[in-house]
């Protein structure tokens, strides 16, 4: 947790009974991702349930393709840097492609190391029942977990794209399954991606644990967006069931432009943008170097002495 003097955030650590009790009184959580410092200052100031350090950075901070070349060694990087922000937000930590799917031992291993170095109060992981060694493992040395079903981005290849899952009575009903038997391993929470609003509704109804939605619909416990989604920070696509409530890449790229012009052109720096020096100090110091460069071409002036 940090502990940084500028912050200005109040009230009470959100803790994970916090978010629990929420689903009890109906009351919507919300969750936002950040993977540097300054975003998640203003996320934890803004009054914001959890905050995710999602792998989903690979796609908008790094350039990936995709979510799977993402390595423990950035996530650890960003989750500190996170974690350097906020003293009152959940924080969750995601575990990157091939962190937790080889043994339940590695697994275990990488997730201690979100909470130990990342500063984490949570992990994510993607996928149901195939992950229940993985994440008993990890439940059982104390380490939240939070699952994710529906749409799992590092599964995209199998998936064969980013399709809403879970459309047919088959499918609903496996999600379904998978859901309780998340709720079942211990996982504190879980995350339904891209799927009917009425499959969401219904997990949602079924678990006792908070359900977070992201193109899940409204009957969900609580919603999360990729922070760069809802600041239009992302160039290269925007899902359908984003809000847009900024466009800050437009933004960004004005402001480069206006500086980029206004040097070219000699408008900045301008004058308030400048330090100076006392003006008796700078006529002592021309004056010297005058000095200088007479005594130095006088030395140049001197016959090359014979030794
Ligand atoms: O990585 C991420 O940002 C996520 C959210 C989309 C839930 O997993």
């Amino acid at each position: 947790m940090s502990t940084h003097p500028s912050s200005s955030a109040s009230g009470a650590k959100v803790r994970i009974k916090t978010l629990h009790s929420k689903k009890q009184r109906s009351e919507p959580i919300t969750f936002l991702t950040a993977y540097d410092y300054p975003t998640a200052v203003a996320l934890d100031r803004s009054g914001v349930d959890g905050i995710l350090v999602g792998d989903s950075l690979g796609m908008v901070v790094l350039g990936y393709e995709n979510t799977i070349p993402v390595t423990m060694q950035e996530m650890l990087h960003h989750c500190r840097a996170v974690s350097r922000g906020v003293s009152r937000a959940h924080m969750v930590g995601d575990m990157p492609f091939m962190s937790y799917q080889v043994s339940a031992a590695e697994a275990l291993r990488n997730a201690g190391i979100l909470l130990q170095k990342g500063g984490m109060d949570a992990v994510k992981l993607e996928g149901g029942r195939e992950r229940a060694p993985a994440i008993k493992a990890i439940v059982s040395a104390g380490i939240p977990v939070m699952g994710h079903l529906g749409l799992t981005p590092q599964s995209v290849h199998q998936l064969g794209g980013w399709k809403v899952q879970a459309k047919s009575t088959e499918a609903a009903r496996r999600l379904i399954e998978d859901s309780l038997t998340l709720e079942d391993l211990g996982c504190y929470a879980v995350v339904l991606e891209s799927i009917p609003t009425e499959v969401a509704e219904l997990i949602s109804d079924k678990l006792d644990i908070p359900v977070i939605g992201i193109g899940a619909g409204t009957g969900c416990d609580g919603q999360i967006l990729v922070t760069h989604d809802l600041l239009g920070l992302f160039d290269r696509f925007t899902p359908s069931f984003v809000k847009k409530y900024a466009d800050l890449y437009s933004e960004m790229e004005r402001a480069f432009r206006e500086y980029i012009a206004d040097v070219k052109d000699r408008r900045f720096p301008a004058a308030e943008h400048a330090n100076s020096m006392d003006p008796q100090a700078f006529r002592e110091l021309v004056r010297e170097i005058n000095t200088i460069e007479q005594e130095m071409d006088s030395e140049d002036d001197q016959p090359a002495r014979l030794h």
